[in-house]
Parts: C-alpha cells; structure tokens; sequence
C-alpha cells in the first residue's frame, strides 16, 4: 500500500518534471484552446468477463457524452503487471493523466469506477489533487464512486431488489458479499443492508474484509431459521473474491460456512458491473465533474 502511494506521488513529480505543459504553457501568454476529456478509473481485473463489463461501460460513457474523449486507467498495480505480461498495457491513474497533460486536455473528468468512496478512492484523489496543485490542467475534478450519496443508495436498493432472481422465495436469503476496507467508509455495507432490510428483511450484506463479517452474517441467518440463501457479489466485477471467497469448495467459504450451518447455497457469479442500472449510476456521476467545466 505505501510502496504504491509513493510511487504514484514519484511519478507525478516525474512527468511534472520532464513535462514541458507542466507550469510553463499558462506563462506563454494565451490561454489554450478549451479540450474536454474523461479518464476512467476501475481497480482493474485480469478477468474475461470484467473486459466484457468496461467495454460496456466505456460504450455507454461515450453514448452519454458523445463528444468527450474517453481513457482509462486501472489504480491496481498487480493487476497492471499481469495485464503487461499479456501484453495488454494498462496506464496508472498518475501515467494517464499525465498522457492527457501532453495531449494539451484543459478539463478532465476523472470518474471513479469504484463502489465506496475507500482506499483506492482516495489514493485516487490525492493523485487528482498533485495534479490540481501543479496547474497542468485548467480544471480537473474527481467524480463519485457507485455509493455515495443518500440518493445512490436508495438507486442501489432498487436495483437489488429488481436483479434477485425471480426463483428466490421471501423465505430465502439474499446475501450480498462487498469487498469492505479498514477505511472509515466500510460503514456503508452495514448502512446498505439496513436500508436493504426496511424493504425485504431477509436480505444482508457482509464483506470479505471488513464489517459485518461472515461470521455475523451466518448468526443473523440462523436466528431467522434461514434454509436457503442467495450468494451474490457486491463488487464491480465477479473475480477472485466471487470465485473464491464467496462460492468457492475450499472450507473457509461463505458457500462452506453457511452450508455447514445447514443453509443450501446457490451462488450468483455476476459483478454490478454486468448490469446496465449499476453502469448508469457511474456514467451518471459523471455529470457532477463536467458540471464544473461549463
Ligand atoms: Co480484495
């Protein structure tokens, strides 16, 4: 985590050194001509299925802003590296921009493809905020990640209960798996599941590395006499903590821990990132920094 802070900071310092469009271009006189951009920003996956659901997202952004050059970035290192070792190139947060600085953008929507405002949200901002400092950009602003407002959460609700499958019984769980994070913003699991339980009681929500943690969820359950649940990620992409965590055969599962309890698992391998209505809060998040440029 530090080591990645750092090098994002060090590379920032870099190309604001080697950039020739870092503080220099607004003292030569006129200002230069106005060029709108957006930079999309995932954690990033090595995924099959997570390359459908960007392409999609990226089909959608430029449905919605037709005349706004789209790039990405990925803010995850490992997943960079892996992706390179395939041959498929995937820029930093700090490298993209700093692409979009030599391609003279004067307004940049940076859209986080996360789903809380955590770490990775953060780090994201400070990257956003060093280039803001360094004045290379006539503006720059951060938009939000899939839950953040009040009004977020209750589009988030609806959705959920729009996508279960038709096949759950009421009797039956929902248990919705988010990634969690020390960050302070881990409280918009439990927050979800509440808002989540005013309308359908047995619906909850636990994270993989935070709070309510499985443990919690299970007890929950049982206290209900739950027979049955529904496994489903909420994470932007079905990958490794999906896969494994949540439905994997190894005994430190959720499908492991809860069916040893006695509840039938049926595991749903789909990212919020697969469906059109989750797509559509980030794409219009949007909006919130472009608001700014006009
Ligand atoms: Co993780």
């Amino acid at each position: 985590m530090r080591t990645k802070k750092w090098c994002g900071i060090l590379m920032v310092l870099f190309f604001f050194l080697i950039s020739a469009n870092g503080l220099a271009s607004p003292s030569h006189g006129s200002k230069a001509p106005k060029k709108v951009g957006i930079l999309l920003v995932a954690f990033g996956s090595s995924e099959a299925s997570a390359q459908v659901s960007f392409e999609n997202i990226d089909k959608k952004v430029k449905a919605a802003y037709p005349d706004i050059p789209v790039h990405w970035a990925y803010t995850s290192h490992i997943i960079r590296e892996k992706l390179a070792k395939q041959g498929k190139n995937l820029d930093s947060p700090a490298v993209a921009l700093a692409k979009m600085q030599d391609e003279n953008f004067t307004h940049v929507a940076v859209q986080s493809l996360h789903t809380i405002g955590g770490e990775e949200y953060h780090d994201l901002r400070r990257i956003v905020g060093a280039f803001k400092i360094m004045g290379g950009f006539q503006k720059i602003v951060l938009g939000y990640p899939l839950m953040s407002t009040q009004a977020d959460m209750e589009r988030i609700v609806d959705i959920i209960l729009k996508t279960i499958p038709i096949s759950r019984k009421k009797s039956d769980a929902v248990v919705l798996m988010g990634h969690g994070t020390p960050h302070p913003s881990n409280a918009f699991y439990a927050a979800l599941m509440f808002q989540l339980q005013l309308k359908d009681s047995n619906i909850f929500v636990g994270t993989v590395e935070g709070y309510p943690d499985v443990e919690l969820i299970k007890s929950l359950m049982l206290q209900k006499k739950i027979k049955k649940a529904y496994l489903i990620p909420f994470m932007s992409v079905a990958g490794d903590h999906a896969k494994n965590d949540m439905a994997g055969e190894e005994s430190d599962s959720w499908k492991s821990i809860f069916s040893k309890s006695g509840i039938d698992c049926l595991p749903i391998l789909k990212g919020t990132a697969e469906y059109d209505d989750f797509v559509n809060i980030w794409v219009d998040h949007i909006r919130g920094p472009l608001s700014h440029f006009e």
